[in-house]
Parts: C-alpha cells; sequence; structure tokens
C-alpha cells in the first residue's frame, strides 16, 4: 500500500467508518486518525506507529458538546477555556466517560478531548459520528509532521490516505491543561496555545504531579521528538569548536552564524517571534536531519510566548537515552 494525498473528505470518511486510518490536518502537526469508539481500529494507530500501549491518545471533536459528551464530570474552567480557545491548540483532561475506549486512555480514568482548528479536520468531524483518535502522525519518538510529505515519507506504507491541509500553522502540539480534584488547572504540556493567555482565566497553573502524567513508566519517553542526528543543545558559540572535525548543522533561535555554511544553517526567525519560531520548528529539525551531517547545534528560544513550548521539544530532542 502506498497512500494517496488529498483534499476528499468523503474518501476520508468512508476508511474511517471502515476502521481504516486517515492522516489529518490539524493547525499543530498532522493526527494519525481512526473512529476513537473502534478498539481495533484504535489498536492500528498503535501499530503503525510503533507506539507503546501505555501512551494514550487525545480524541478530537467538532464542539464542545461532542467534548462534554466523553467525560463524566465537566468543571465550569473546562467550559471557560473551552470556549475562549476552542477551535484551537488546547487539549483538555478530564474524567472519561464509559464510552470511551480502554485503549484510547491506556486505562487512565481521564480522557484528553480536544476540537482542532482546521477547516479541513473541522468538516471532516462534522460528518462522522464519532470522535477521532489521533496522535501525532510520525513514528513513535520521531519529529512530528507539519504537512502531508512529512507524513508520506515516514508512515506512507502504512495508511490508505492522507487529507492534504497544507503546511500546519501553529507547529507544535496543543497545551495539555488537567484539573485537580479541588478544580483548578494543572499544566500536562506545554504546547502552541501559550501559558500567559490560559493563565489570564486560570490564574498560576501548577504544574501536574509526575504520577498523574500517562506513560507513568519514568523516563521511558524522555527522549522524544528526536532527529535520527545527533543533537546538542546549547550556547552555539561555544559548541562549534568542540566539534571543529565534524559536518555540523545549527539550528538557530534568530541569527546565522558566518563562519558555518548556510547551507547547514536554519534560523527560526529572523525577527526573535517564538510563534513564527514554533510554527518552524519541526519543518527545520527535518531539513537538517536530511543533510547526512554529524551533529546538530541548537540553542533555546527566550523565555516569552512560545518560548518554553519549543525548549521542551529542543530538550527532548537532545536528551541522550544512552545515558
Ligand atoms: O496537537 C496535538 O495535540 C496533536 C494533534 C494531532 O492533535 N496530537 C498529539 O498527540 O500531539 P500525541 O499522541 O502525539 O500526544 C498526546 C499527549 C501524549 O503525551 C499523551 O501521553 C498525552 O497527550 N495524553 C493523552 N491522553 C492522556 C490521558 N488520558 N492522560 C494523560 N495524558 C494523556
Ligand atoms: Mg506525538
Amino acid at each position: 500500500m502506498k497512500a494517496e494525498i488529498g483534499f476528499e473528505i468523503e474518501r476520508a470518511k468512508e476508511i474511517l467508518k471502515s476502521g481504516g486510518l486517515v492522516a489529518i490536518p490539524t493547525e499543530t502537526v498532522y493526527g494519525l486518525a481512526a473512529n476513537g469508539f473502534d478498539g481495533q481500529a484504535v489498536a492500528r494507530i498503535f501499530l503503525a506507529k510503533n507506539r507503546p500501549n501505555f501512551n494514550p491518545l487525545i480524541l478530537h471533536v467538532a464542539d464542545i458538546g461532542a467534548a462534554k459528551s466523553l467525560t463524566k464530570d465537566w468543571p465550569p474552567l473546562a467550559t471557560r477555556l473551552a470556549e475562549a480557545f476552542w477551535p484551537g491548540p488546547l487539549t483538555l483532561l478530564l474524567p472519561r466517560s464509559k464510552k470511551v475506549p480502554d485503549l484510547v486512555t491506556a486505562g487512565s480514568p481521564l480522557v484528553a478531548v480536544r476540537m482542532p482548528s482546521h477547516p479541513l479536520a473541522l468538516s471532516l468531524l462534522a460528518t462522522l459520528d464519532f470522535p477521532l483518535a489521533a496522535p501525532s502522525a510520525n513514528p513513535s519518538g520521531y519529529i512530528s509532521p507539519t504537512s502531508p510529505q512529512h507524513v508520506f515519507e515516514q508512515l506512507g506504507d502504512q495508511i490508505p490516505y492522507i487529507l492534504d491541509g497544507g503546511h500546519t500553522t501553529v507547529g507544535i502540539e496543543s497545551t495539555i491543561i488537567g484539573f485537580s480534584e479541588e478544580g483548578a488547572a494543572l499544566l500536562y504540556r506545554l504546547g502552541g496555545q501559550d501559558i500567559a493567555a490560559i493563565e489570564a482565566i486560570t490564574g498560576p497553573l501548577a504544574p501536574a504531579k509526575k504520577e498523574n502524567h500517562k506513560p507513568a513508566t519514568p523516563g521511558r519517553l524522555e527522549r522524544h521528538y528526536a532527529p535520527l542526528t545527533s543533537f546538542e543543545l546549547g550556547k552555539i558559540d561555544q559548541l562549534i569548536p568542540q566539534f571543529k572535525e565534524k559536518r555540523i548543522g545549527i539550528l538557530s533561535f534568530s541569527k546565522e552564524r558566518p563562519n558555518v555554511d548556510s547551507v547547514h544553517q536554519r534560523i527560526l526567525s529572523v525577527d526573535g517571534d517564538t510563534v513564527e519560531a514554533a510554527h518552524n520548528l519541526f519543518r527545520m529539525m527535518r531539513e537538517l536531519d536530511a543533510l547526512d551531517l554529524d551533529v546538530i547545534l541548537a540553542e533555546k528560544a527566550p523565555d516569552q510566548g512560545l518560548g518554553p513550548a519549543i525548549n521542551d521539544r529542543l530538550h527532548r530532542a537532545s536528551y541522550d537515552s544512552r545515558i
């Protein structure tokens, strides 16, 4: 099988209804979607991605009502967040309804729900009478895809259809927010919805405790979003002399280095804009990864706007699983 890339919502719908997989665009990254009520269809996602089955999936819906119907409890703060940010790059973690298959939540009592802001995804969801379970459409651990071509290159042999929504706009995955027993908002994952806007509604966000995270197995997924090329995060100008004999690539936040071949450099945002940098991050990581370099040197984004979410991805990409 080799995936087709196209714009046909009807085609996507037929495949999904019969239990198959379709890659779908969202504003964050492409998702690998299946009928979220069909345990067998969901199992195919884990197989195609080679994803450990203790790592749960987000359910995508067309509106707030559909999200509520997947949950058992829906605190008032969830309504305020959904009304403020949906459709958009925010995922809410809430107690699950019995309708949700165990495999979707990896046995957790919580389910992750989100209404994506992409016209094609929303049109598709509106024609379905089930939610779409969809993780990012990359092999487990690799960089998330931000274009249909990225999906095709890595999962093209495993799925029949990729719905073409062009390049994603936001470029990094959704921010994930859950709630404490007292109803306070907790931060589970930094992402495309910046924290300052969320905190304007919730007040200061506390990080979710490690034991509430899925997967619970410590350390298993610390290396993530990772290119195949060795990836070093630090002060680029100090790192360059350490790799003198090597073919190096540069993933810079905003400025070009005059002493390195510009073909081997990518600049996330010449204007130093963290939203533009997030949009470019995964595409540029893939481009550098394709250049057959010995090492990619990267530096952190400033700690504002989407900077912390970008830095989270950079840290995981540089995490050395051998030590
Ligand atoms: O922007 C996004 O969120 C993209 C697009 C496709 O929607 N999706 C995405 O899915 O990033 P994925 O599977 O690559 O990452 C989802 C994260 C995982 O880290 C997973 O552990 C967490 O959400 N998650 C999902 N359900 C959960 C649950 N019930 N409890 C705790 N964490 C959960
Ligand atoms: Mg992912």
